[in-house]
């Protein structure tokens, strides 16, 4: 199930200014049928990033470094720091080492090749954002890496919480939705956080950590 109308995310794609090499990663998404956070998420993503004048990012599950761009655009804008590029695939971490480098982030990002929950908790912190996009059985585990290496005042972003809808079939039991109907509740019941889902593209999970 799509989340929006194919013409509601089109509009909200057009309206999200971006290098032309972001447009280059989107067509790669699209050819190779690759899940990236896509623009309209990205440029939230960005947004969010500018406007908490976010500096250390940590990324876990990054791909070939899309999302990774949004951010590093942002933490430039922000007067610099850095953006910490984490995936287990070797030819994605080399493949967003050659796109980063292209948009002039190099000197921002701190790349990783390896599983990203035990790359965060060897991490010294705190950050000021932490965005989540590695697989959705492991997301509820990793919350209680994340938490600690969190600002207070600093915001979780969750990619995939709608789920193309899965969360609303009871007969889906599979672990990844599962995981993300977990991670959901953790997140809206507890008291550390105030939290939105906003539904664009597949659903962008926001926390702010209080
Ligand atoms: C959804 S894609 C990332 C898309 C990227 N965030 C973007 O929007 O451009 C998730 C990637 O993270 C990798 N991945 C999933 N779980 C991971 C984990 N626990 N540690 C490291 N990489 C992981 C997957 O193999 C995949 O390449």
């Amino acid at each position: 199930m799509e989340i929006l109308t194919p013409d509601i995310a089109r509009y909200l794609d057009g309206l999200a200014d971006r290098p032309s090499e972001f447009r280059e990663m989107e067509r790669i998404a699209e050819s190779t049928n690759f899940p990236i956070i896509g623009p309209a998420s990205g440029q939230l993503c960005y947004l969010i990033a500018r406007m908490i004048g976010a500096k250390r990012i940590f990324e876990l599950g990054s791909g070939y470094g899309y999302s990774t761009a949004w951010f590093a655009r942002a933490v430039r804008e922000n007067g610099g720091g850095e953006v910490h590029h984490v995936v287990w695939d070797k030819d994605l971490s080399e493949r967003a080492r050659k796109h980063l480098d292209k948009l002039g982030y190099t000197d921002l990002v701190r790349y990783h090749e390896a599983e990203a929950v035990a790359t965060l908790r060897a991490t010294e912190g705190p950050f000021d954002l932490i965005f989540n996009d590695i697989n959705k059985r492991d997301y509820p585990a990793s919350i209680d890496v994340i938490t600690p290496k969190l600002r207070r005042g600093g915001v979780l972003i969750i990619d995939n919480l709608l789920w193309s809808g899965r969360i609303l079939d009871p007969s889906d039991t599979s672990e990844d939705t599962e995981g993300v109907r977990a991670v959901t509740r953790r997140i809206t019941e507890s008291d550390e956080w105030v939290v939105s889902i906003v539904p664009v593209r597949d659903g962008v999970l926001v926390a702010y950590r209080k």
